[in-house]
């Protein structure tokens, strides 16, 4: 197995990570670092906060042939001007889940989306990929699985090669993470990275 360090205080993260790329052979561990916090660039572009975090870590990673990983996701709201975006989790400190609610409770627009970049850094070669997972802000917060925003975020039902993937309207904190899984931004950013990863060593080995 290859040591993948995921550099994150986030321990919902870390868990969706680990279902995510342990059967394909990558022990992921989060990797925190004592007195050491990364430093968000100010801008709204969450590849290029994904890509600062990923070189800040970078003079942590325990072991030079280990992977690196970092993401940085955010909940971007229609009715808001795709807000709170990159401020997410200052918002999510500040306002919390509720506070999303009051900010559009006279919103007719409930559509909102999170989006989560991925970067990795792999055999000195850095792979970055982006997930995006639409739905809509509940009118409610509901159940106690998952974390951040996940109480009143509701995804849009998904038509996947034949078949209907939903979650009958529960938020993703009512549904276990198999179920948030077929839906995730951080799980198509995740699978992003697994199939750049594919196509580097298949070029390689051609
Ligand atoms: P960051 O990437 O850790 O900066 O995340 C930004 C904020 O969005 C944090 O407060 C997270 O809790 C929240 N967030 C990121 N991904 C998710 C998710 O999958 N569900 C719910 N909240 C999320």
């Amino acid at each position: 197995m290859r040591t993948l360090w995921f550099m994150t205080g986030n321990e919902g993260k870390v868990r969706e990570a680990k279902h995510a790329l342990e059967p394909l052979g990558y022990d992921v561990r989060q990797l925190t670092v004592d007195g050491f916090e990364i430093v968000e660039p100010q801008c709204d572009d969450l590849e290029i906060v994904a890509r600062s975090k990923l070189q800040q870590a970078q003079a942590h990673l325990p072991h030079p042939n280990d992977a690196l990983m970092v993401e940085d996701a955010g909940l971007f709201v229609d009715a808001l001007d795709e807000f709170p975006g990159v401020y997410s989790a200052y918002v999510l400190k500040t306002l919390g889940c509720a506070g999303i609610l009051k900010l559009i409770e006279d919103k007719a627009n409930r559509n909102a989306e999170f989006q989560a970049v991925a970067a990795l850094l792999l055999d000195d070669e850095v792979h970055v990929s982006r997930g995006i997972c639409q739905g809509v802000i509940a009118a409610e917060a509901s159940g106690s699985d998952g974390f951040g925003f996940d109480p009143v975020f509701v995804p849009n039902d998904i038509e996947r090669e034949g078949s209907v993937h939903t979650t009958n309207g529960r938020t993703f904190a009512d549904v276990d993470l198999s179920l948030k899984e077929q839906f995730s931004h951080r799980r198509k950013a995740l699978d992003g990275l697994i199939k750049s990863l594919s196509s580097s060593e298949t070029a390689s080995s051609s």
